[in-house]
């Protein structure tokens, strides 16, 4: 019976060549997007995608993930499409939050900020709590979470998001700490810039982003979603046991290089 594998945000960039890539490596792939309209057509191309390299061990929910109310919902769902076998992973991959600056034309609002931190931050947290309770984490299990290098420097429209990078880090750094005993691992993914469908929404200008980053890089190229999901796929070897409570970069260099 083959492994599986959750990934919250599973549907484009980092999200959807990480459930591709783990479905070539043989693990069952059940994940969450919320995606309507253009993006609802892209989603269905990689469900069909994912759903034929793992003839059909694949189960996409189109809803909202970061509602407590979904987690408690369909926590008993994934059971059952596991017969109660323990996830593999749980990669929390969810890019969906305001992006403005704390000050100017459109100044962020705390409503605005509370959401963010939760949708990109605190709900890796409440997610793992019941996965745990619920007896689909165990001896093996990855906690994985994506951040960015905006957890240590300024950028135009990103503060919100920074924060909650911030928190996301400090959350899976205390689950590593507190499950590590039971052979349950945690750690954040630090990706470089990479051209997918978040980054055209945190600011106007990321054409020239991209741009300075291919200068900047000392590859001379930016981050792709397949080299995000190559790195989450050697994280779930064996031999990767005993990393715990880490930030592995996935950059090619770029966080060590300059600023923009
Ligand atoms: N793109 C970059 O440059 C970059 C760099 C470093 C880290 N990251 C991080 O990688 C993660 C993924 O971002 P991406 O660039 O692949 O973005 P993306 O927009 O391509 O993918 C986001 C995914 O999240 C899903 N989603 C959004 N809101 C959701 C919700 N409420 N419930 C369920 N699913 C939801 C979407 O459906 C989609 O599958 C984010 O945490 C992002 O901050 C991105």
């Amino acid at each position: 019976m083959s492994e599986w594998v959750l990934i919250l945000g599973g549907s484009t960039g980092h999200g959807a060549a990480t459930a591709k890539r783990l479905a070539k490596d043989g693990y069952g792939v059940i994940a969450f997007h919320f995606d309507r309209g253009e993006a609802k057509k892209i989603a269905g191309e990689t469900i069909a995608e994912v759903n034929k390299i793992t003839n059909g061990n694949c189960h996409y929910f189109n809803t909202n993930a970061a509602a407590l109310e979904t987690m408690d919902k369909t926590i008993p769902q994934i059971a059952e499409i596991t017969g109660g076998q323990p996830l593999k992973l749980m990669l929390h991959s969810i890019a969906f939050g305001t992006t403005t600056n704390f000050f100017g034309e459109k100044p962020v609002n705390q409503k605005q900020m509370d959401m963010t931190v939760h949708v990109m931050g605190n709900s890796l947290l409440y997610w793992t709590q019941k996965l745990y309770d619920a007896k689909l984490l165990a001896k093996g299990s990855r906690i994985l979470g994506l951040t960015s290098e905006g957890n240590y420097v300024s950028m135009e429209g990103y503060g919100p998001v920074s924060v909650a990078k911030v928190a996301m880090e400090a959350i899976i750094r205390q689950i590593g700490w507190e499950l590590g005993q039971f052979g349950i691992t945690a750690n954040s993914v630090q990706a470089g810039v990479t051209p997918t469908r978040a980054l055209t929404k945190i600011t106007d200008n990321w054409e020239a982003w991209v741009e300075n980053t291919k200068k900047r890089n000392p590859m001379r190229r930016t981050t792709t979603p397949e080299d995000v999901a190559n790195t989450i796929s050697l994280l779930l070897k064996p031999e990767a046991d005993f990393i715990n409570c880490s930030i592995i970069y996935c950059d090619g260099g770029e966080s060590r290089s300059g600023s923009f």
